[in-house]
């Protein structure tokens, strides 16, 4: 298969890449800079120089794709985390950028698959009742807003009869992204929220080796939960945590110097979201290597 692929050079980018490279695929990515070229290459794959708010050079760039995967996302760095008008690359990112990419994949008669990763965080606080798709997202943050356009514009590729799959992944960790025990090793609890509130995760290779399923395996179009198979509550990974860099316990930041660090995106970073992985898993043979958390933070405090 001929892949084009954005956010090649990120954190999910680089082991989808150099999976799809090693099953035999071409992949060709969408280069920014000369350091992107060089890492894109040394990954295995094609550079390719192009602006994805330019829609005349995307359609240019996609002649001969069979299929698309759009990783490219522009989170703010931890200390602009709260602030709104930090986002807002990111929006035009998801929002604009997803959009131009889905129109000249559309124009294309050989691209058949456009894969997008979102974010498990749009649904509302659900307790502890396992929920996923079929649950209906919330639309009260506007940094989640651009990501639902983003799965919006996917859909409407999908209704042309194309295949079509945004998948809504838990929060990244695992030796590929920073070192997430940093705080953990100071003493510090970095997860804001109620203990009995669950949070969505992913080992990021198993984020990747779903991005790959999706692609090569004829799973139908839609809307899939990617997260481990067991989502913990933000007390038990904090216990887990603990363990794993060998502490007792874990200080917890009061409540308002939580919600000043997180700003806007605290209600999202404290919503309670016990998602199941059941359809995704029904739909293809991926299995997360990585099944819970526990098992997960205790083999990067290992490794790291
Ligand atoms: N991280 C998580 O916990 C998480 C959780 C759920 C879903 N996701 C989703 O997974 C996907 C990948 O996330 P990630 O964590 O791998 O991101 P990442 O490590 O921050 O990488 C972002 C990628 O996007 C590229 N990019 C940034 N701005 C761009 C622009 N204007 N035009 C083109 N490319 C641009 C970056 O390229 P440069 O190297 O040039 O900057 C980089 O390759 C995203 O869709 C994200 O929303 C992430």
């Amino acid at each position: 298969m001929n892949i084009f692929i954005t956010g090649a050079t990120g954190v999910l980018g680089r082991p989808v890449v150099q999976s799809l490279v090693a099953a035999g695929h071409t992949v060709r990515a969408l280069s920014r800079s000369e350091h992107n070229a060089a890492t894109i290459r040394s990954l295995g794959a094609k550079p390719v120089s192009a602006d994805l708010f330019d829609a005349t050079e995307l359609k240019q760039i996609l002649v001969g794709s069979n299929a698309v995967v759009h990783l490219a996302t522009k989170i703010p760095p931890t200390a602009k985390i709260g602030r709104r008008t930090a986002w807002l690359e990111n929006d035009h990112l998801r929002r604009d950028g997803t959009r131009n990419l889905v129109e000249a994949a559309r124009a294309i008669d050989s691209i058949e698959t456009f894969i997008y990763p979102g974010y498990s965080f749009v649904y509302p606080d659900s307790s502890d009742n396992w929920i996923d798709a079929s649950t209906t997202p919330t639309h009260s943050s506007a940094i989640l807003q651009s990501t639902l356009d983003a799965e919006e514009a996917v859909a409407q590729f999908a209704a042309e009869g194309h295949r079509g799959l945004s998948l809504r992944m838990g929060s990244f960790y695992g030796p590929e992204t920073p070192d997430p025990l940093t705080y953990a090793r100071r003493g510090i609890a970095v997860f804001p929220g109620r203990s009995e509130a669950y949070l969505p995760q992913i080992w990021v290779q198993d984020a990747a080796s779903a991005i790959v399923t999706a692609l090569t395996e004829p799973i139908p179009s839609g809307i899939y939960d990617v997260v481990d198979d067991e989502p913990l509550t933000r007390g038990e990974l904090i216990t887990v945590m603990a363990q794993a860099v060998g502490r007792k316990h874990l200080l917890h930041p009061p409540t308002p110097v939580m919600r000043m660090l997180t700003g806007v995106v605290y209600d999202v970073m404290t919503r309670s979201l016990r998602i199941s992985n059941r359809r995704f898993k029904e739909a293809s043979s991926w299995q997360p290597e990585i099944p819970d958390a526990r098992i997960g933070w205790t083999k990067l405090a290992q490794t790291n």
